[in-house]
């Protein structure tokens, strides 16, 4: 059997990428805290915000992969806080790194000394993984950290036949963007005139783009941005 497990496939990027995997024949489940709406995928719920959810559906999957001649891990759900350096709550500041980082961790935990070669660990960072903007201070961080953690897991996978690489999206239209940027045409404008294509990413670009480093192994290790060229001012 052929199995994804993806994270935050309840909307945006996610979902199109579980859509993208059942399409070519893989056994996809989701975790999030609503269902994927896609057909066909398992959802599992999970509050990445809790870490004792998190170690039970851990746990549990953990039991259920020992069939897996291939295992795909997609570390895609994440939380984008507006929130500035020097005015971070600590507890705001530790819930985005729970979500970010340490549900990630203890996905990689539980699942990683199961997974057979031919399996991949992919991570969805951002354009904020290499670069800052004001306004997001635990946002960039965790982002920056993503890579660092997707680095790590090249290094401590040597040998397995196991690969990674981390996907950047750029400016992608979802939930996440919308929620920040609202519906407003100029806005819209505004945010799609910082790609040298003038136009937002569609979560299929980013979708594909997952799909295809989680198959290619040569990219071990990778960062693969994926923002139509952002202009920079
Ligand atoms: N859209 C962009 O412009 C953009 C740009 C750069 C990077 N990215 C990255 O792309 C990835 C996907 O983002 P998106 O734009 O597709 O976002 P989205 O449409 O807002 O979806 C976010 C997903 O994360 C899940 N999630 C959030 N908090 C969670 C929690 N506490 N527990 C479990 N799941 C949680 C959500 O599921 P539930 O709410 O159902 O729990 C949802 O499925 C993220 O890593 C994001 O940082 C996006």
């Amino acid at each position: 059997m052929k199995q994804v497990i993806i994270s935050g496939a309840s909307a945006g990027i996610g979902a199109v990428t579980a859509a993208r995997f059942l399409d070519a024949g893989w056994a996809v489940t989701n975790l999030s805290r609503r269902p994927c709406p896609v057909a066909g995928v398992t959802s599992i719920h999970c509050d990445f915000a809790k870490p004792e959810s998190v170690a039970k559906v851990a746990a549990e999957l953990a039991a259920g992969v020992a069939d897996a001649a291939q295992l795909l891990l997609i570390h895609n759900a994440s939380l984008l806080r507006n929130d500035r350096t020097g005015e971070c709550d600590d507890d705001s500041f530790r819930e985005v790194l729970q979500i970010n980082l340490a549900a990630p961790n203890t996905l990689n935990t539980a699942l990683l000394p199961l997974m057979k070669p031919g399996s991949a660990v992919i991570y969805v960072g951002s354009t904020l993984s290499e670069k800052a903007v004001p306004n997001s201070a635990s946002y960039v961080t965790t982002k920056h950290a993503t890579i660092g953690m997707m680095r790590a897991t090249c290094q401590d996978l040597v040998g397995r036949g196991i690969h990674t690489a981390c996907v950047c999206p750029g400016f992608t239209d979802t939930e996440m963007l919308r929620s920040h940027i609202g519906t407003d045409p100029a806005t819209e404008e505004a945010v799609a005139s910082m790609s040298a294509f003038g136009r937002l990413i569609k979560p299929e670009e980013i979708a594909e783009t997952i799909v295809w480093a989680a198959t290619h192994p040569v990219i071990n290790g990778a960062v693969l941005h994926a923002n139509l060229g952002q202009v920079e001012r």
